[in-house]
């Protein structure tokens, strides 16, 4: 069949996240919009793409799509083209293919110009490696982990943000009626940007970080303090990838066939237990876990990703593939994927929101004081190498 019109494949992997909808219907309306391109859908992140399962995205899916939250495409965090899991006869067992070469051909089968991947660190390597096989693609940048290399923002970190501050605003007034010490676990994986940012919009007088490892006299230290000054609560807020210095990282669970298989959480019970053994004052937890990925997109990140959704069929037009779209200070722009793929992004000593909580005097964790720089430890290069532990909701291990 002889087509017209150019045709653009889009796909979403990965966890999902506020804002995903605003970008897809931002592609949709300007490949139809403003380039008469035709826009093809694939179901499930990579899995769609594998197993040829797409449909034709047009206008209508796109309408009325901008302030829902999750994915119309669906998505998968378990579906690496090159790993890919596969259900071995009647025996009930997976087994792991290279399926790329199979989603190269369906790719070339629907005539498509390149893939536009909107997803996090996951999708952006396999979108490097699949852009080895010959596929041209795109990508665009989301997750509230905030974690991926090239921009200083992804998408969904906002919306997810606001929901955690809201948590952290309705846990104050019961933590302040009832003198007890609130710990609030964020997700983030091994970034502490969503604990740090919401630490700091919430008032939070404790943040753990994946990247400061704690040290719990440090916090109860902090405890102690305030209640010497008449406050007599204290709000912890602890990134999900947070670790005692020395410690374990806390798994929720392990996850079959995900290229990245751990799930952290319950590091805040661990927390809670130790911060109550040492000061014997009242700790409860609050694990916000998937509620900070779901409901509608905040205003900032409905813009963020249109932008994105935007830029993405312009580079696509002009035929500039290999580049994930990107915003720094501000500016739209671009980097290669090649740079993104396998890399994380993680706090800094320098980074300026650290900087702006030592002055106000918040605890990350470490003694008043310190050297910020003798307890860093980046977790990027190491984090697959800390040993792991499941915790129990009274802080022992499982
Ligand atoms: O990457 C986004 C994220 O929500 C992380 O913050 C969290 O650790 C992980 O995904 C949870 O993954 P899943 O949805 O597979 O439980």
């Amino acid at each position: 069949m002889v087509r017209n019109k150019k045709r653009l494949g889009i796909l979403t992997g990965g966890g999902d996240c506020p804002g995903l909808n605003a970008a897809i219907r931002a592609v949709v309306r300007t490949a139809e919009i403003e380039f008469d391109m035709e826009v093809v859908g694939f179901r499930d992140g990579f899995e769609g793409l594998v197993e040829n399962r797409y449909f034709e995205l047009n206008l209508e899916h796109a309408s009325g799509i901008l302030a829902r939250g999750g994915t119309i495409l669906g998505t998968s965090n378990r579906s690496d083209p090159f790993h890919y899991p596969v259900l071995q006869g009647d025996k009930e067992e997976f087994v792991y293919l290279d399926r790329s070469s199979q989603a190269v051909r369906n790719f070339e089968s629907l005539g498509l110009i390149g893939l536009i991947a909107i997803g996090g660190d996951g999708t952006m390597t396999g979108s490097a490696r699949l852009m080895e096989k010959g596929i041209p693609i795109i990508g665009v940048p989301k997750t509230i982990d905030n974690d991926l290399v090239g921009t200083d923002v992804t998408f969904g970190f906002d919306s997810a943000l606001v929901t955690a501050t809201d948590a952290i605003d309705k846990l104050h007034t019961t933590a302040q009626s009832h003198h007890r010490v609130m710990i609030v676990e964020v997700m983030g994986r091994y970034a502490g940007w969503l604990a740090l940012a919401s630490g700091l919009a919430g008032g939070g007088d404790i943040i753990l970080l994946p990247e400061f490892p704690y040290d719990i006299e440090a916090i109860c230290d902090q405890v102690h303090d305030r209640n010497a000054q008449g406050k007599t609560f204290s709000i912890v807020v602890c990134g999900e990838g947070a670790r005692q210095q020395g410690g374990e990282l806390v798994l929720r669970q392990k996850v079959k066939h995900s290229p990245d298989n751990i799930r952290l959480g319950g590091i805040s019970h661990r927390v809670s237990s130790q911060i109550e053994g040492l000061t014997n004052i009242e700790c409860r937890v609050t694990i916000l876990g998937h509620l900070q990925r779901g409901g509608i997109p905040s205003a900032l990140d409905r813009i963020l990703a249109t932008r994105f959704g935007v830029e993405a069929v312009h580079l696509a037009e002009k035929g500039e593939f290999g580049k994930m779209v990107a915003l720094q200070s501000n500016r739209l722009t671009s980097v290669d994927i090649t740079e993104v793929a396998g890399k994380m992004r993680c706090l800094t000593v320098n980074e300026p929101l650290i900087k702006t909580a030592v002055s106000l005097g918040i605890c990350l964790g470490v003694p008043v004081g310190a050297n910020l720089k003798d307890y860093f430890q980046d977790p990027v290069p190491k984090h697959q190498a800390y040993p792991t532990v499941a915790v129990q909701s009274d802080g022992g291990e499982k």
